[in-house]
């Protein structure tokens, strides 16, 4: 979720920015401290040659992007790093828009007009903030790389954005005077997810009109609930009296393909949507609260009761899952997958197990929050996709705890073990899974700096976390020896597996990288020496892996007034003497984030996802009070009459070839 949003009304600004996690277990700040003394941090302890704040400015400003192209495995001239209302790609590369909000998915979507805009039309059109892409090759294609089906979610919505005359509403001063229940229905509608059927020619990529693959999933698709929450009295309603099925999904971030061939789609922060009160004696109350349950983002709840906790109190226990879907299936129900745990999940990225069973990792993207792996009891049947259809609703959670001495322990929520029994107030596994924080919490795990999206590499099996920031850090939680303490633009842990074994109960880690500017010496960023001025980012959030290995890093919450560039992507080295070494390839539009980066399997074409351009950027300076009469941007059109469009973007290099080969 885009950086502004998080901090949008001033009563949660605090509350969203210091987190709610009430535990006394160790922060990786503490940690981090602890296990690098400051004179070994400028030693090169983290496996870098030198940091910032030895190499000193000057350094930095002879940095010759010559010797960063040479040292890359990156072939491509670097991006010069900026803001502007455009959005920038390499010298060499196509960047074409593919799919714009409101452009049609379903055959008889109306052509989109954003004064007139319903609930109806948006049911049948592109949604709005396009986050996680997933990429599907076409069975039988004959080039799988040009023809297949791009999964798409739909985080959030920005009415200041998408409605003429309406302004923020989520501000305490306005309480969402102007939103209607058709505004609302508009906003339930343009949430979800699509799949569309995308085709490469001659020229580009284009969507397929027509395709029988087409759906817009939002708040009205029906979904089951799978797993060991499914059917639990917490789960029931009085819409629901079974605990198994749900209407829609909220707030989807990143997520992961399957590699039998099923889209995984993370609801995050869901305690937006929700509003009304709830006695402090009420049996959810103190689940509620340890996800900030309700965050009155939204107005919903005016409309729809089941968004208002104090009228159906269970309705949140039923958001917050890794949701399963069928993309070649558009009558396939989505099922929400509990045994992977209720959190705000930014992602779901896997890897079949050296041993055959799957392994997914999750950060749950709030300041103090934790990092989670879900290892399937079966193992992956490549030969036959449909036996893996339900492998996901057994298997074992687990939550990380960084030790100090560099080794990291993965501790099982599993009900009955450790302090997960009655007397905590967990009866049984489906306490565990709706309430996986609190387990989290008893068992002592470490907590991060806003854990966002977790890659593993198929090629080395070693795991990266992205760690976006944590600018909230109180007195109390500052160690003198730690000399990012107050981590304001965010890293990069690498956690490496005993003998390529993911699924092992202990690994060790490590940092890739602190980011920020590495002239700024206070900031202690850690990027390699070859880095140019145009290579180094703040705030990584979105990760993916080329099918060489190359790691590429997505940003959000880069902005003009802060690290002097947009968000974009990232190309960045992660072995030998190159390591961390990062080049600038992509940039969005002022008051954008860089979303869902994903490749086609011949490395031919890379897909991104730019969302909110144009929003107001959290300093103010990017964009001001943007709204739908005075965006930041009017990116893709630049029509007078159009606002700016969260879209889809296809890069591919002209003339032909892999990308940064
Ligand atoms: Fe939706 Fe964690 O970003
Ligand atoms: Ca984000
Ligand atoms: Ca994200």
């Amino acid at each position: 979720m885009g950086f502004s949003r998080r901090t949008r009304a001033g009563e949660r600004e605090s509350a969203e920015d210091t987190g709610v996690n009430p535990s006394a277990n160790a922060t990786i700040g503490d940690v981090i401290a602890a296990r690098f003394a400051r004179r070994d941090l400028l030693k090169g302890a983290l496996g870098v040659t030198a940091i910032a704040a030895t190499a000193g400015t000057m350094a930095w400003l002879r940095a010759d992007p010559a010797v960063a192209q040479a040292a890359s495995r990156f072939a491509f001239s670097e991006l010069a790093a900026g803001a502007d209302p455009d959005h920038h790609v390499a010298q060499g590369y196509a960047a074409d828009v593919l799919i714009r909000w409101g452009d049609p998915v379903l055959a008889d979507a109306p052509a989109f007009d954003p004064r007139r805009q319903s609930a109806a039309a948006q049911k049948m059109q592109f949604g709005y903030n396009n986050d996680f892409l997933g990429y599907f090759p076409m069975p039988g294609a004959a080039n799988p790389s040009r023809h297949g089906l791009l999964v798409v979610n739909h985080e959030y919505t920005n009415e200041e954005l998408m409605f003429p005359g309406l302004g923020r509403q989520d501000l305490k001063e306005v309480g969402f005077a102007g939103m209607t229940e058709q505004l609302v229905g508009v906003e339930m509608a343009a949430h979800g997810g699509s799949v569309i059927e995308v085709r490469r020619g001659e020229d580009r990529w284009s969507v397929v009109v027509d395709s029988r693959y087409a759906r817009r999933i939002d708040l009205d698709t029906p979904m089951q609930i799978d797993g060991p929450a499914a059917g639990h009295a917490r789960m029931r309603t009085a819409a629901d009296p079974s605990g198994r099925r749900v209407r829609g999904m909220i707030n989807n971030c990143a997520g992961g393909v399957t590699p039998w061939g099923t889209w995984l789609t993370c609801e995050e922060n869901i305690n937006y949507y929700f509003s009304g009160t709830m006695a402090q004696t009420a049996a959810e109350f103190r689940n509620h609260q340890r996800l900030r349950i309700p965050a009155n983002g939204y107005a919903w709840g005016r409309y729809h009761d089941r968004f208002d906790i104090g009228k159906v109190p269970n309705e949140a226990n039923r958001f917050g899952w890794v949701v399963e879907i069928d993309p070649f299936d558009p009558a396939a129900m989505p099922r929400k997958r509990t045994a992977l745990g209720r959190f705000k999940h930014e992602g779901a990225a896997g890897i079949i197990n050296s041993d055959g069973r799957y392994v997914i990792f999750s950060g749950d993207d709030e300041r103090f929050e934790y990092v989670y792996r879900f290892v399937t009891r079966a193992r992956v049947d490549l030969t036959n996709p449909r036996a893996n259809r339900d492998i996901l609703d057994d298997g074992t959670l687990a939550v990380a705890r960084y030790n100090t001495d560099g080794t990291l322990d993965w501790l099982a929520l599993v009900h009955g073990e450790g302090p997960l029994t009655p007397a905590n107030g967990f009866a049984s596994q489906a306490d565990v899974v709706i309430e996986a924080r609190r387990a989290a919490d008893l068992l002592g795990a470490t907590k991060m700096d806003r854990p966002e999206d977790i890659e593993a590499s198929t090629a080395t099996r070693k795991v990266y976390v992205v760690l976006t920031n944590n600018n909230r850090r109180t007195a109390q939680q500052v160690d003198a020896a730690n000399p990012r303490a107050d981590n304001n633009f965010g890293h990069i842990i690498e956690m490496i597996p005993p003998d390529g074994d993911n699924a092992a109960a202990r690994y060790t880690w490590n940092i890739l990288v602190r980011c920020g500017d590495p002239a700024v010496a206070a900031v202690g960023a850690t990027f390699n020496p070859q880095t140019s001025r145009d290579g180094w980012f703040g705030m990584p959030d979105n990760l993916a892996f080329d099918h060489q290995g190359r790691l590429w890093i997505a940003t959000d919450g880069n902005s003009a007034g802060r690290t002097g560039r947009t968000d974009g992507l990232w190309a960045m080295e992660t072995e030998g003497a190159a390591r961390a070494t990062s080049k600038h390839f992509y940039r969005v539009p002022v008051g954008a984030e860089m979303c869902g980066p994903v490749f086609t399997p011949d490395d031919e074409t890379l897909f991104v996802a730019v969302q909110h351009p144009g929003e107001a950027g959290a300093a103010g300076p990017d964009a001001g009070a943007a709204t739908y009469e005075n965006p930041a941007t009017r990116w893709p059109d630049f029509h007078p009459d159009m606002p700016p469009r969260p879209s889809v973007v296809a890069i591919t290099r002209r003339g032909g070839g892999r990308i940064a080969s």
